[in-house]
């Protein structure tokens, strides 16, 4: 199924970009983290605060396998640690074209100043974490992606305009 799938960092624009992609290409948009927290009736932090990580990475797959079964082509925004998974690795690839939204950790940092939302970047030195878990990420990211965009130094236009040229 051609869905168009986009990976990448915490605060790299796979929500925003993908809202933008869907009405441009007609197509309707799946959040997995909007559609995991629908599904549990709670936030993606309250998820991790009651139920671990290791739970939502569950829920992240079997996200991943219903799209699997949908017959709908769809523009499809994933949470950042989603492709790490081995299982949800071989998923992606049959899901369709993976675009990673490829940003530095600096413009991450910047983005997500005073975020709350991010289990996995709060405590102390945040920029340490996003540092250290860009680099464990980055060659899975690279690996997966059928397209990559480097978004750091483009307007919000621009990352629309060069996944649209590149996706068929
Ligand atoms: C996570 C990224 C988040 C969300 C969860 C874990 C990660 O999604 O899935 O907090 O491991 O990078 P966004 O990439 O949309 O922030």
């Amino acid at each position: 199924m051609n869905n168009i799938i986009l990976i990448g960092f915490m605060g790299c624009g796979k929500s925003s970009i993908g809202v933008r992609l869907s009405y441009g290409c007609k197509l309707t948009m799946v959040d997995t983290d909007a559609e995991i927290e629908r599904q549990q009736g709670c936030s993606i932090s309250e998820l991790f605060a009651s139920k671990g990580e290791a739970y939502f990475r569950q829920l992240e797959t079997e996200c991943l396998n219903k799209l699997l079964q949908d017959k709908e082509r769809h523009i499809i925004s994933t949470g950042g640690g989603l492709p790490l998974r081995k299982e949800n690795q071989e998923l992606l690839s049959q899901l369709g074209t993976v675009v990673y939204l490829r940003v530095k950790p600096e413009t991450v940092v910047e983005r997500l100043k005073g975020d709350k939302s991010r289990p996995l970047l709060q405590g102390d030195n945040p920029q340490e974490k996003v540092r250290k878990l860009l680099s464990e990420r980055k060659e899975t990211y690279e690996r997966l992606a059928d397209i990559i965009v480097d978004v750091d130094q483009l307007s919000f236009e621009q990352i629309v305009e060069q996944i649209t040229r590149q996706i068929v």
